[in-house]
Formats: structure tokens, sequence, C-alpha cells
């Protein structure tokens, strides 16, 4: 009987950890810009069972990946990887795929994969001092493996972090970041039609950038917001998408809708006539969304119960909890705002 009751409490115990996964902090590690591309991933990779990252990485690119794109991306070679992609990427996945013992063909497709369908949302918003929050989900296929592949990085160069950003292990680009006190940047996708896969391989042999790495890049590079802005809006991209940015001062906001070869539109915050926040999901924000897939108006309302005076990063921490912006996709949501690098938070959503 006792035995029984022992049981019952083991399944028991067992369902509520199941269904009542709490969300958590993902793990933090540093990327070190002193080390040579092809080594700083390392430390880092070292901290995952490397079967399991292998076993992850074909799962994904065999469900992902259309056929005859396993015949382009596969075959590719340490040389044609210089050719293709610039540096430190280049390096950086020759590295990635020495450590982990396959091909850079499979590196290569793993990152390109990311940059495929993702539904997400971003908020930007000023409160009325004058501050900027920025904060995002991150929605995307393949959620339970996801999850376990986030983490949040700081890139290092000389002790000092150059910028922050989060990813999955293994995708050297940034789809959410932040350089500290200039800006903040996170990555919306904007088409999602089955040409996908087409376009992006042949603007990526034309040596456009993955948009992730435009990211990354504009961190690394841009000593202020305008600037950024100006480098996100115009450099060639493999695939359409929106990057939405907020920085450090009143009205250093923007919702940035990409064409791959420039902008199509670009939206700024207006705060003196009552445009004090903005919510960009997949789809132009000039034309409605479809009913089906309506994350844009339940956001809205949330930040508009919030309001200007209340908005801080637990409270915008708060609207991207609504369902359905919370959705069960939804693989990290990150708060952050460039004026106090320190609060840069992500958490899992279970
Ligand atoms: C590593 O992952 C593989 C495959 O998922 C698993 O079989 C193995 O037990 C794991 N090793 C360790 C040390 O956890
Ligand atoms: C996530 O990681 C945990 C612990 O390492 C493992 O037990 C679980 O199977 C993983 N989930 C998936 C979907 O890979
Ligand atoms: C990461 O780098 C920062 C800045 O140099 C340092 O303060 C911190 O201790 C490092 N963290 C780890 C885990 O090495
Ligand atoms: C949010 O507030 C604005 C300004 O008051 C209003 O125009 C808009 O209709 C509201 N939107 C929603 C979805 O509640
Ligand atoms: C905003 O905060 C003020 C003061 O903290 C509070 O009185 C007010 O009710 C809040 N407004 C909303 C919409 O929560």
């Amino acid at each position: 009987m006792a035995g029984i009751v022992w049981l019952l409490l083991l399944a028991f115990s067992s369902l509520i950890t199941l269904s009542g996964a709490e969300d958590f902090v993902p793990p933090q590690y540093n990327v070190s810009l002193d080390l040579p591309p092809d080594q700083r991933w390392e430390p880092v990779l070292k901290q995952y069972n490397s079967t399991y990252l292998r076993e992850t990485m074909y799962y994904l690119f065999d469900m992902s990946i259309p056929k005859w794109a396993h015949v382009v991306i596969l075959p590719i070679t340490d040389i044609d990887l210089f050719l293709l992609a610039k540096e430190p990427y280049a390096s950086e996945i020759l590295g990635i795929a020495k450590t982990l013992g396959v091909h850079p063909g499979d590196v290569l497709g793993l990152n390109l994969v990311y940059e495929a369908t993702a539904y997400c949302t971003s908020i930007i918003a000023q409160d009325e001092k004058g501050n900027l929050y920025h904060g995002r989900n991150l929605d995307y296929n393949f959620a339970d493996i996801l999850r376990n592949l986030t983490v949040d990085l700081n890139f290092i160069k000389g002790g000092q972090i150059v910028y922050t950003g989060t990813t999955f292990i293994g995708y050297v680009g940034l789809w959410t970041g932040q350089s500290p006190h200039i800006f903040t940047v996170s990555g919306d996708a904007r088409e999602q039609d089955g040409k996908w896969w087409e376009n992006a391989i042949y603007a990526f042999l034309k040596r456009s950038s993955p948009v992730s790495w435009l990211i990354r890049d504009t961190l690394n590079n841009a000593k202020d917001f305008q600037s950024a802005v100006l480098h996100l809006s115009v450099t060639p991209i493999i695939a359409e998408t929106y990057y939405i940015m907020a920085g450090t001062q009143p009205k250093e906001g923007v919702v940035i809708t990409r064409n791959r070869n420039g902008p199509a539109d670009i939206w700024p915050l207006d705060p003196l006539y009552g445009e004090w926040f903005h919510v960009e999901t997949n789809y132009d924000h000039w034309t409605n969304p479809p009913p089906t897939d309506d994350r844009r108006t339940p956001a809205i309302k949330a930040m508009n119960a919030t309001g200007q005076a209340n908005i801080t990063l637990d409270s915008l921490y708060k609207v991207l909890s609504v369902t359905p912006v919370l959705n069960q996709q939804t693989i990290y949501t990150t708060v952050m705002s460039a004026a106090f690098p320190e609060k840069y938070t992500t958490r899992i959503r279970n």
C-alpha cells in the first residue's frame, strides 16, 4: 500500500515538474575576440555534450533544409568557405566544425537554417523621462531543442565587453544584441514564402550578408546610434527582415523594414505625437497582420494598458508574457536598455 502511494506521489511530482516547468536564465559565457576566430568558440562548445550537439545539428539540418540545397551546401570545403563567407564568420564556422568533428558544410547549413522563418515579436518604447527600452520574444520551430541550446554571450576584447548577445550554440550570428551605451537591436523575419531557400542561397553566393551576421558586425563596429541605423538599413542581406533598434537618447528608436538590397521603410518612434512605442511582429507595420497570426494587437493592448508612465524592463517583460505574444514556440524573451547594459536579461520560456 505504502509502495503504491509512493509510486503515485512519484508519478504526480514528475507531472508537476513537466507541466509547471519554470522559466530560467540561460547559461552565460564569454567569447574572447582576442582569440583567433577559429579558436574562440571552443571554450563554449566544450561545456556541451558534443555527441548531443552533432546529433541535433544533423537532425535540424535534415528537417529544415530542402534536399536540393543539401547538394549545394554539404560539399562545401574549407577553401569554398573562405571564398563564400567573410571573416570572422568563415574561420569561426571552420573552428566549430573542427571542434565538433563535423564537415564545415554542416555548420554553415545550420547557420543558414536559423535565417529562415522565425516568428517573433519585438517592442521598443520610451518612458516619460526619455529612457528607452527594448524587448523581444524569439519564436521558432524545434523549441524543445533550441531552449537547450540558447546562451547569453559577452564578446570580450582587452577585458572589456564589446557587445552582448543571445544565440544558439553553433550559430555565429546574433538575432538579439546590445552594444553597451550605444544601442540594442533585434531581428524579426519578414518573408516566409516558398522561394526562401532559393533566394537566400542565391544572395549568399553573391556574398550578401546573412541577416544575423550584419547584426553582429554592426554591434562590433558602429560608434553611435545613427551610424548603426545606416549600416543596418543599406547593407545587402540574404533575406528580407525587420531590424528593431533602440538607443540611449530620447527618440532613438526605429523599426527598419528591409528588402534584400536596402530599406523598404524606416519607422521611428515619435513620442511627442503619442507614438511612444512600436510593436513589430512579422508583418509590415502599414498592413494588418493576418487574423490567424495577430500577435500585434494583443501586444499593443498590453502596452496601452501599461502606459508610458509605467513602462520599465519588468513591465515590458510582462507585456511579452501575454498570450499569444508568448506562445508554444517562444524560445526566449530578452529585455534590454542600452543605457543600462548590466540590465540585459534573457529568460528561456517554458
Ligand atoms: C551525450 O549525448 C549522447 C546522445 O544524446 C548520449 O547518448 C550520451 O549519454 C551523452 N553523454 C553524456 C556524458 O551525458
Ligand atoms: C535538453 O537537455 C536535457 C538535459 O541535458 C535533456 O535531457 C533533454 O532531452 C534535452 N531536450 C531535447 C529536446 O533535446
Ligand atoms: C567575462 O569577462 C568579464 C569582463 O572581462 C569578466 O569580468 C568576467 O569575469 C568574465 N566571466 C567569465 C565567466 O570568465
Ligand atoms: C492603443 O492606444 C492608442 C492611443 O490611445 C489607440 O489609438 C489605439 O487604438 C490603442 N490600441 C489598442 C489595440 O488598444
Ligand atoms: C502607473 O503607475 C502609477 C504610479 O506608480 C499608478 O498610480 C498607476 O495606476 C499606474 N498606471 C497603470 C495603468 O497601471
